[in-house]
C-alpha cells in the first residue's frame, strides 16, 4: 500500500500552463506566487517549508499558490481565519469533495469523501469504535507488533526507519482494525494490501494491475467481513470491524458490507502512513537531539510518559504529517478582507501555522518542552485538522505512536549516520523526511 502513488496529482503538466490557468481562475484571489504552476509545484515538492514561509513573509497569512493540474489553493495560516475554516456550515465548504482522486480505492461510501449530512450519520457510526476506552484496549498489542519487527530489525545497520515503521503501523490495523486473527490470514491480507497503491489518476485507476489488486483486497476483506457476521462472540471482540457490525443507523439498520468495507479502506489509508510517517519523524528528530533523547529514553520502560507525549506534540507540531488540508468552496465565503469564490480550494496550511514565532517563539527549534508547559491550542496546533472533520483516529495515533516509541527505545538505542537533519518533502499529501529517517538500532542486551 503506498499512498505517494498519488502523487501524479501535483506534478508538473508541461510549460505555458500558468496562462492557460490564469484565463479559468475565479475573480478576486488574494495575491500569491506568481511563478509558472509547474516551478510552484517543484518548489512545494522539494522544498514546502521553505517555499510557504517566503510567500507568508511577502503577503501575510493568506495567500494563493497554484499547482500543476490543481485549481487555485489559497493557503491560510492566522488561528482566527482557521477558526472560521472549520467552523464553516458544511454547504459552503466540501472537504470530500477535495479527496475524490481516492475514489477508486475507497468506494463511495468513504467517511473521507462524503460531505454534509451522509458525512455526519457516517461520522456517527464511526464515531464510538474510537472512544478513548475502546483504543485503549488495542495497546498491549501495538506493543506486541513493534517488539516483534525491532526483533527482526538487523542490529547496527543503517536504514530508512519509515519502511518499518509503515510495516508496523500496518501490521497494527490488520489486527486492531481489520480484526484478523491467525498468522496465516494475516500474511495473506498484509501481501494483498502491498500489492494497492492508490491510483493518481483515471488511467491509473482503470489499469488492469490495480483493478487485480483491489479485487484481491476486496475479496479477502468481504471473507474477513462474513466471517465476524457469522462469530457467534462478534459482541465481545474489541477490534474495529467487529464494532461496525454492531453499530446501526437512526432507523436501526445496519452498515451494509459495502458500507463496511469502504469504511475499512478509509481506515487504512488515513490511519497506516500518517502515524507510520510522524513516528519516522520523531525518530529523526530525536536521533539529533540528545538532551530530548535521554529525557524519553528515561521514560521508556515505565511505557513512556508527559516527556514522551511532550516529544510526540513536537514532532506533529514542526513536522505535521499532513501539511494541509483542502476545502472546496461551494459558495462565496468571506476569509478577512476576501471573499472566496466557488471553485476555489481554501487550505488551512497546518505547516505555517505551526510555525509563526508569535505562538511557538524559534520554532525551528525541537522543543518538546513548550509542550509540558502548556496544553496545544485548537487553533494553533492542528496536526489533526479541526471542527467536524478534525481526525477520528487522533486518539488511536497518538496511544500507538506513544506505544511504538516507548516499547523501540526500551529494547534499542537509535542512532543517526548522518547529523545533517533530513530534508522535508512533500510526497502526494504528506509531509516526510526526504531520505525516509535513516537511522541505526542497536538494541539492548
Ligand atoms: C499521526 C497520525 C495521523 C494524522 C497526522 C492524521 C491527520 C488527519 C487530519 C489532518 C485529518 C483531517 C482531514 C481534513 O480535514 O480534510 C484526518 C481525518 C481523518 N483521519 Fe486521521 N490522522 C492520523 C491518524 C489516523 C488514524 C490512526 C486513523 C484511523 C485508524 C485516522 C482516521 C481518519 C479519518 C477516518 C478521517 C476523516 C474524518 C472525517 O472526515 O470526518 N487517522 N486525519
Amino acid at each position: 500500500m503506498d499512498l505517494a502513488s498519488s502523487s501524479g496529482r501535483a506534478l508538473p503538466r508541461g510549460s505555458g500552463a500558468a496562462e492557460e490557468r490564469r484565463a479559468e481562475e475565479p475573480p478576486g484571489l488574494p495575491p500569491g506566487c506568481e511563478l509558472p504552476p509547474t516551478r510552484q509545484t517543484a518548489r512545494w515538492v522539494m522544498r514546502p517549508l521553505a517555499f510557504l514561509e517566503e510567500l507568508r513573509a511577502r503577503h501575510g497569512d493568506v495567500f494563493t499558490i497554484r499547482l500543476a493540474r490543481e485549481p487555485p489553493w489559497v493557503m491560510v495560516s492566522d488561528p482566527e481565519l482557521l477558526k472560521r475554516v472549520f467552523q464553516a456550515p458544511a454547504d459552503v465548504l466540501h472537504a470530500g469533495e477535495g479527496k475524490r482522486v481516492l475514489e477508486p480505492i475507497l468506494g463511495l461510501n468513504s467517511l473521507l469523501l462524503l460531505d454534509g449530512e451522509r458525512h455526519m450519520t457516517h461520522r456517527k457510526l464511526l464515531l464510538p469504535s474510537f472512544h478513548g476506552d475502546r483504543v485503549k484496549l488495542h495497546e498491549a498489542e501495538m506493543r506486541a507488533v513493534t517488539e516483534a519487527e525491532i526483533a527482526r530489525r538487523p542490529a547496527g545497520v543503517a536504514e530508512p526507519a519509515a519502511v518499518w515503521m509503515r510495516a508496523i503501523a500496518l501490521e497494527v490495523i490488520v489486527r486492531a482494525v481489520f480484526g484478523v486473527s491467525g498468522e496465516q490470514r494475516r500474511a495473506r491480507m498484509r501481501d494483498a494490501l502491498h500489492e494497492l497503491n492508490v491510483p493518481a489518476n483515471a488511467d491509473e485507476a482503470r489499469a488492469p494491475a490495480f483493478l487485480r489488486a483491489r479485487e484481491r483486497v476486496d475479496e479477502l476483506v468481504y471473507e474477513e467481513i462474513a466471517r465476524h457476521r457469522e462469530d457467534p462472540d462478534l459482541r465481545r471482540r474489541d477490534d474495529v470491524l467487529s464494532l461496525l457490525l454492531q453499530s446501526r443507523y437512526e432507523d436501526g439498520a445496519p452498515m451494509a458490507d459495502v458500507e463496511v468495507r469502504d469504511e475499512l479502506m478509509t481506515l487504512l489509508v488515513a490511519g497506516h502512513e500518517t502515524t507510520a510517517t510522524t513516528l519516522a519523524w520523531a525518530l529523526e528528530r530525536l536521533a539529533r537531539a540528545p538532551a530530548a533523547m535521554a529525557r524519553t529514553v528515561a521514560e521508556a520502560e515505565a511505557g513512556g510518559g508527559p516527556y514522551t507525549d511532550a516529544v510526540i506534540r513536537e514532532t506533529l507540531r514542526m513536522r505535521p504529517a499532513l501539511p494541509m488540508v483542502a476545502r472546496v468552496v461551494k459558495q462565496p465565503f468571506e476569509l478577512g478582507r476576501w471573499t472566496i469564490q466557488p471553485g476555489t480550494i481554501v487550505a488551512p496550511s497546518i505547516l505555517l501555522v505551526h510555525h509563526r514565532a508569535d505562538v511557538y517563539p524559534e520554532p525551528g527549534e525541537f522543543r518538546p518542552e513548550r509542550f509540558l508547559e502548556r496544553k496545544p491550542g485548537t487553533y494553533t496546533w492542528l496536526p489533526f485538522g479541526g471542527g467536524v472533520r478534525r481526525c477520528i483516529g487522533a486518539g488511536f495515533a497518538l496511544l500507538q505512536m506513544r506505544a511504538m516509541l516507548s516499547t523501540l527505545l526500551a529494547r534499542a538505542r537509535v542512532r543517526v549516520v548522518d547529523p545533517e537533519p533530513e530534508p522535508l518533502r512533500t510526497r502526494a499529501v504528506t509531509l516526510t523526511p526526504g531520505n525516509g529517517a535513516v537511522v541505526a538500532i542497536e538494541p539492548l542486551t
